[in-house]
C-alpha cells in the first residue's frame, strides 16, 4: 500500500524544490501518494486564509505531510503558519541535522543535530502591547513559557534520539544564568533527565552566548544540541552555515499522532521565480521522511546520489558555488540513482 502524504508546495522558491524533489522520489521509486494542499501567502491570497481547513484535515488524515516554505509577513498580518501547525499537530520536537556534504570549506567535522523544543518559549504567541495615554504601543510583551512537561518530552526526544543513532553526547543549551526561572527549569529537568542516560550519554550544559561563539571555532566539538525554541531556532541556521548553508539544511517536526517535514530555510523572496533554488534541503527533508517512514534504503540511496553530486562539483547551483537551476541539480541526482 503507498503511503498518502500532504504535499504543502508553499510559497517563494517552494513549488521550484517540491517540484525537483517529487521527481527525485519518483526517480527512486518511493511509494508515496500526494495529497496537494496550499497554505501560507498563496493560500491567503486565493481562500483568504493561509490554513485552510482542508489542508488542515488531509495533515490530520494522513499524519504525515512534506512542506515547502511559507511565507509570514513581519510585523504585522496573519500569524505565523508553521507555528500554527506545530501547535495544531503537538509537533514539540524540531530535528535539525547537519553534517558536512560540501568539502573544502571552513570545517570538515561538523555532525550536529540540533533538537529544538518547538511549541514553547518566547514562540509561544503570548505577546500584547500595552497602552500608555495616548501612545497604544507604548510597550510589548512576550510570555516566555516552559513548562515541565513540555521541557521533559523535547529532552527526553533528544537522549532518545542520542541512542537510537549511536550518539555520544547531549549538549544542553540554555541562558539560565539570567533567566533563572524558565530556562532554569528547561536546565533542572535536562539534569534530572540526563542521570536516567548516564553511562549511555554523556551529558553538559552550555550558556547560549558561549555556544555561539564555540560552535563558529569548534563545531567539531558538539554532537546532539538540545534547546529551547528561540535558540534552537538560531543555533540551527548558524550550524547549517558551517556545512554549506541553508541550501543543504533539513528539518523534520515531530508529533505523536503526525510529523511535518521541510527545509530550514525559508521562502527565498531574493531569488524566487528564478529556478535557481538549492532544492537539496527539502531532497534531504524527504529523506528524513522516508527515514520516518521506515524506507530507510531509498533515503540513503538519495543521499548517496546527492553527495555524489556534490563532491564532484560539476552541477551545483549558486549558493554552493555553480552556475546550475534547480532542474539541473534535480537531474544530476536523478541520473545518480
Ligand atoms: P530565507 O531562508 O528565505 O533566505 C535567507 C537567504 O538564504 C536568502 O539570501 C536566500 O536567497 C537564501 N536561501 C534560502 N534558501 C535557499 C535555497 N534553497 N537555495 C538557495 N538560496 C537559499 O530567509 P528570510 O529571507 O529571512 O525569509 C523569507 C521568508 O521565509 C519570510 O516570510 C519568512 O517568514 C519565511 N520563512 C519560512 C520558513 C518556513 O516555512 N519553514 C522558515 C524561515 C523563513
Amino acid at each position: 500500500m503507498p503511503t498518502t502524504v500532504t504535499l504543502i508546495p508553499g510559497d517563494g522558491i517552494g513549488p521550484d524544490i517540491t517540484e525537483a524533489t517529487i521527481r527525485v522520489l519518483d526517480a527512486v521509486g518511493a511509494d508515496l501518494v500526494w495529497d496537494r494542499q496550499m497554505a501560507g501567502a498563496s493560500a491567503a491570497a486565493r481562500y483568504n486564509d493561509p490554513i485552510p481547513e482542508a489542508t488542515l484535515d488531509s495533515i490530520k488524515k494522513h499524519r504525515i505531510a512534506l512542506k515547502g516554505p511559507l511565507e509570514t509577513p513581519v510585523g504585522e498580518g496573519y500569524r505565523s503558519v508553521n507555528v500554527a501547525l506545530r501547535k495544531t499537530f503537538d509537533l514539540y520536537a524540531n530535528v535539525r541535522p547537519a553534517h558536512v556534504i560540501l568539502h573544502g570549506g571552513r570545517f570538515e567535522k561538523v555532525d550536529i543535530v540540533i533538537i529544538r523544543e518547538n511549541l514553547e518559549g518566547l514562540y509561544y504567541g503570548a505577546e500584547h502591547y500595552i497602552r500608555i495615554g495616548d501612545d497604544p504601543k507604548a510597550a510589548a510583551e512576550s510570555i516566555a513559557l516552559i513548562t515541565r512537561y513540555g521541557s521533559e518530552r523535547a529532552i527526553r526526544y533528544a537522549f532518545e534520539y542520542a541512542v537510537k543513532h549511536g550518539r555520544k553526547k547531549v549538549t544542553l543549551v540554555h541562558k539560565a544564568n539570567i533567566l533563572k526561572y524558565t530556562q532554569g527549569l528547561f536546565l533542572d529537568v535536562g539534569r534530572e533527565i540526563a542521570k536516567e542516560y548516564a553511562g549511555r550519554v554523556q551529558f553538559e550544559d552550555r550558556i547560549i552566548d558561549a555556544m555561539a561563539m564555540q560552535l563558529v571555532l569548534k563545531p567539531e566539538n558538539f554532537d546532539v544540541i538540545v534547546t529551547t525554541n528561540l535558540f534552537g531556532d538560531i543555533l540551527s541556521d548558524l550550524v547549517s552555515g558551517l556545512v554549506g548553508g541553508l541550501g543543504l539544511a533539513p528539518g523534520a517536526n515531530i508529533g505523536p499522532t503526525a510529523a511535518i517535514f521541510e527545509a530550514v530555510h525559508g521562502t527565498a523572496p531574493d531569488i524566487a521565480g528564478k529556478g535557481i533554488a538549492n532544492p537539496g534541503a527539502l531532497i534531504l527533508a524527504a529523506c528524513l521522511m522516508l527515514d520516518h517512514l521506515g524506507d530507510i534504503a531509498r533515503a540513503e540511496r538519495i543521499r548517496a546520489a546527492l553527495h555524489s553530486v556534490i563532491d564532484e562539483k560539476q552541477v551545483l547551483t549558486r549558493d554552493l558555488g555553480g552556475t546550475a537551476s534547480t532542474s539541473q541539480f534535480a537531474d544530476a541526482i536523478i541520473a545518480r540513482l
